[in-house]
């Protein structure tokens, strides 16, 4: 990666946290093996969840296994993520139950728990030097129908996966973000020292 997009950080953090970011380039013709996306699904069922419920739920499409499949994910994408997704290797679906498995009781940490899982998988992508871009810009309602979702189950965020591509193989309109240093809120305006609004400082 490249250092304008690791994250500025006040002090160290791993590196493995700093240099996970949001790609949009990537390799249209390198497969994804079985074995790396076998680690990243590993990575996100090693996640904590509330009560151990495990509730996050994945589906993978491998574009070169399966490329029927993978072309009904692909149409379940928004427009604008279907104009760099294109011919991606992986689509996956992250899928949170929205009860307890133990009781049937509703589980409001079921999303919450899904998301740990995600970034999970996403940390472990960047280990592997992949790409892992999530999107909340999908037809839930199209997916569910087209994969047999279950009612109990929320799909949280569809996730392209591939090999890094330069920049330029992007179309024109996604270049410049592609390379842009990655932002956020200073840590006193999201985190607080003891009362609420009290920003922390270091
Ligand atoms: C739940 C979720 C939904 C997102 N939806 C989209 C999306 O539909 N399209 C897209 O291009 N990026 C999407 N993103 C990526 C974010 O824009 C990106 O994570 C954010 O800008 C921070 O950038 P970074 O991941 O490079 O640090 C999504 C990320 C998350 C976590």
């Amino acid at each position: 990666m490249t250092d304008t997009k690791r994250a500025a950080s006040s002090v160290p953090i791993h590196d493995l946290i700093a240099s996970r970011w949001s790609p949009r380039a990537i390799d249209q013709d390198t497969r994804v093996t079985r074995q790396q996306i076998t680690a990243l699904l590993e990575a996100a069922r090693w996640a904590p969840s509330c009560f151990g419920d495990q509730p996050w739920r994945f589906l993978v499409w491998d574009r070169f296994a399966d490329s029927d499949a993978w072309q009904q994910a692909f149409d379940c994408l928004a427009e604008g993520n279907q104009t760099w997704v294109r011919q991606c290797p992986v689509l996956l679906a992250a899928v949170a139950h929205s009860e307890f498995e133990r009781n049937g009781k509703p589980n409001r940490w079921g999303q919450y728990d899904t998301g740990a899982a995600s970034e999970n998988l996403c940390l472990q992508a960047a280990a592997l030097e992949l790409v892992a871009h999530q999107m909340g810009g999908f037809d839930k309602t199209r997916l569910t129908a087209a994969f047999g979702i279950p009612e109990r189950f929320t799909p949280m965020a569809m996730i392209a996966v591939g090999a890094p591509a330069a920049p330029e193989t992007l179309p024109e309109k996604f270049r410049e973000a592609e390379t842009a240093p990655r932002n956020r809120r200073p840590l006193p305006e999201l985190a607080f020292d003891g009362r609420w609004g009290s920003g922390f400082r270091i």
